[in-house]
């Protein structure tokens, strides 16, 4: 065996023919491959190399070397790697010789398992947070079908597993386009296998001490989820499709009417001049602007749908200026790829390609403009064709190089949404963009959602472990259709799944063409006074979920999390799929089956305050709790302080004057970020940040950044009934 450093953080191992490449990186990663991933259709951050701690020469055989204090690797004669942690294995992956199939080149990396192994990760699959036993295709797949667990491919292809195997966390991502093929432990008990359509050899290995450490890492790799507008927390209303001005008007006024919380109106594809992207249906919206600007006046954002796929229609400009650049999906023989969308025969454009993305920025920002719209939501973005999915033959056209479909499908999406996010930027707002497919590198760009689930109880109950695996996969802002796509809902579902969704980061009320009406107001009162019950803690909360979207956004942590993220070493909490904490200081414990009014919740060690009753109970066990249908499990965890705001019916920082700071406990801290919600303005300093203190009957708060001119005019803090308001000052100490 021969070793070398290439540079002092890449070490090159080889034997014989055999060659392997590590490069040591900061944060407790380490990037491995044999033959290495080409990264120009995906970008990864540059994270800081670093050196190996120690590297001792191989003694009967084996190269050992020191990553951190407590983690090792040693290497063998035949490059096998064993990863351990304080002695004891926890990783040994099997590079297996890339090798050519009939069907493709193919490469696997094999790893085993241990008994009590539990695997995480991997974005939008509809199954348990533990995914063992499953295996999948990342492709991203229009699959209308997905009513179950049983099918191997969704819209996103995230290649990160968090795995917890011999006693240990570990994080892995392959960063190919290419499509990998999982399986999880499902043909053998112990075994994971990760297999890739190409002969690429490549991964990433983070190996911190527990999940907030290594999901971190791997979010600073592939870029952290981009900073959201504070109105984008709020409450959105959609469906397939609000067809005509009159349809959207009527919405806005109902809401009105039930005094129910809106910030955002979403436009399915009736808006559209025969679905031809970035046009209007001048009968059904014969405005399309003075319809934006109402809504606007009552705090309502407008946000419209754009398709992946072009209608073909040579007097369509978007088409023609398509083909004139050949930046559409060639057939093998040089013609256009045809396949059917919502407008019919379409074309695919090669929306990486610059030439491409600058001209779809530009359309965009013409139809943003005109119509005064607030967000992009994109669609159909696998890309999905009703004729079936594009030959892998197919090819793009990138920049001078030609992409086989089979290379560049799972890129297609982020290309995508990339032309659209500096429509905003440019105008010093943060991007509203959000798409249904992607892969790991987009949420730099685009938030998500998770595309089409049904009206069916078993899709609320699998909504938790969905949204908290693509906050786990870095997707800070995701959520499900509320009361499901397909099919016809009922009221118990709708009020449930309202419920159960209610701190989840992107909260909108979605269905299907043909299904029966969905929106709040749609069942009778009982419904609307629920909903609005709902709605108003959600807008409580928009301080304490703001405050976490920054740290989110700056420090790769997550915003909602499921119960092991935060007790690591608490195996109780390794199969949780019916509950969810949000940050450190609440967790939510909802009725997601129908007729069930009793529950079990597990409370981690610790005290825990009921929210709504303020009831305390000791943790580190398992408590019943009856919740009729109006009432849902929020717990504060002792020794915090929530951020909250009051009566709001639509999010506009500038009108927000009061802030109150609820007290948990007899010793709490929390914190607050603030700034103007929407521009830009943050990056250059202008925020402010608090930190509230409350220890032996005093609450005070210190401000530790300032650079923003706060609206707070009044300060409110509450502790049980105890409430005192004092006016708006940046440093503060009160007894309470
Ligand atoms: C599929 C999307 O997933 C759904 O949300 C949308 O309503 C339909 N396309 C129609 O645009």
């Amino acid at each position: 065996m021969n070793y070398q450093f290439t540079d002092k953080n890449h070490l090159e191992v080889s034997s014989g023919s055999k060659r392997l490449h590590l490069v040591f990186l900061e944060n407790a990663s380490i990037h491995v491959y044999v033959n290495e991933c080409p990264k120009d259709l995906i970008e990864l951050n540059e994270v800081l190399e670093t050196k190996v701690l120690r590297i001792l020469p191989p003694s009967d055989g084996i190269l050992k070397m020191s990553l951190s204090e407590s983690v090792d690797l040693e290497i063998d004669e035949k490059l096998n790697l064993r990863f351990l942690h304080a002695g004891h294995e926890f990783f040994s992956p099997r590079l297996n010789n890339a090798k050519k199939t009939k069907r493709n080149d193919y490469a696997e990396i094999d790893f085993d398992i241990s008994d009590d192994a539990k695997i995480y990760g991997l974005g939008d699959k509809m199954a348990p947070m533990n995914r063992r036993g499953y295996s999948y295709v990342n492709t991203n797949t229009d699959d209308s079908n997905h009513q179950d667990e049983l099918f191997p491919s969704l819209y996103k292809s995230i290649n990160y597993l968090l795995v917890r195997s011999f006693d240990r966390f570990f994080g892995l991502y392959f960063p190919s386009t290419y499509a990998y093929e999982y399986d999880l432990a499902k043909a053998s008990l112990n075994e994971v296998k990760v297999g890739l359509r190409k002969d690429y050899l490549d991964f990433y290995l983070f190996y911190g001490d527990d999940p907030k450490q290594i999901t971190s890492a791997y979010s600073l790799l592939v870029g952290h989820p981009y900073f959201i507008r504070m109105k984008m927390l709020g409450n959105q209303q959609s469906r397939w499709s609000y067809e005509d001005e009159k349809m959207v008007r009527e919405v806005a006024k109902q809401y009105k009417k039930f005094d129910l919380p809106l910030d955002y109106i979403h436009l399915d594809i009736h808006h559209m001049d025969g679905y031809r992207d970035f046009t209007v249906d001048k009968i059904r919206f014969p405005d399309l602007a003075k319809l934006a600007d109402d809504l606007k006046r009552q705090g309502i954002g407008l946000v419209t749908i754009n398709d992946a796929g072009i209608k073909v229609d040579p007097d369509y400009e978007i088409y023609a200026k398509c083909v004139e650049n050949g930046w559409e999906a060639k057939n093998p023989d040089g013609t256009s790829f045809i396949g059917r969308v919502w407008p019919g025969d379409s074309i695919f454009p090669a929306y990486s390609n610059k030439g491409c993305r600058e001209f779809f920025f530009d359309k965009a920002k013409e139809f943003v403009t005109t119509y005064h719209v607030d967000g992009i939501w994109n669609d159909m973005n696998e890309p999905h064709s009703f004729t079936g999915p594009l030959p892998d033959e197919v090819t793009f056209e990138v920049d001078g190089k030609k992409r086989e479909f089979a290379e560049y499908h799972n890129a297609f999406p982020e290309g995508m949404v990339r032309c659209f996010d500096e429509v905003y930027s440019e105008a010093n707002r943060r991007p509203y963009v959000f798409t249904r497919a992607c892969m790991a590198t987009t949420a730099k760009y685009a938030f998500a959602w998770n595309g089409d689930n049904f009206s069916l109880w078993h899709h609320l109950g699998l909504s938790i472990p969905q949204i908290l695996s693509m906050s786990l996969s870095n997707f800070m802002i995701d959520g499900v259709d509320i009361g499901g796509f397909g099919g016809d809902g009922n009221k118990e579902l709708l009020i449930r799944w309202c419920e159960g969704n209610i701190l989840m980061p992107f909260f909108r009320n979605h269905s299907s063409l043909h299904t029966k009406a969905q929106e709040p107001y749609a069942y009778d009162k009982e419904t609307v006074d629920i909903y609005r019950k709902y709605l108003e803690f959600r807008y409580r909360m928009i301080p304490y979920l703001y405050t976490l979207a920054h740290r989110v956004s700056t420090l790769g942590e997550m915003m909602v999390r499921p119960l092991f993220y935060n007790y690591p070493e608490d195996k109780e909490t390794y199969e949780t799929n019916d509950e969810y904490m949000v940050g450190d200081a609440l967790l939510l414990a909802p009725i997601v089956n129908q007729g069930q009014t009793v529950r079990a919740i597990y409370l981690p060690k610790g005290i825990w305050h009921d929210y709504f009753t303020g009831e305390t109970y000791e943790g580190g066990r398992y408590i019943m709790m009856k919740l009729a249908l109006d009432e849902t499990a929020v717990f504060v965890k002792d020794g915090s302080i929530l951020p909250e705001f009051d009566g709001l019916k639509y999010i506009d920082k500038k009108k927000i004057h009061r802030i109150t700071y609820r007290v948990f406990g007899e010793k709490a801290d929390g914190f607050l970020y603030e700034d103007d919600g929407d521009s830009l303005n943050y990056l250059k300093g202008k925020f402010n940040t608090y930190h509230i203190h409350y220890e032996g009957g005093k609450v005070g708060i210190q401000k530790d950044h300032r650079g923003y001119h706060s609206t707070f005019k009044e300060i409110v803090f509450a502790k049980g009934e105890k409430q005192i308001s004092v006016p708006y000052q940046e440093n503060v100490e009160e007894e309470l």
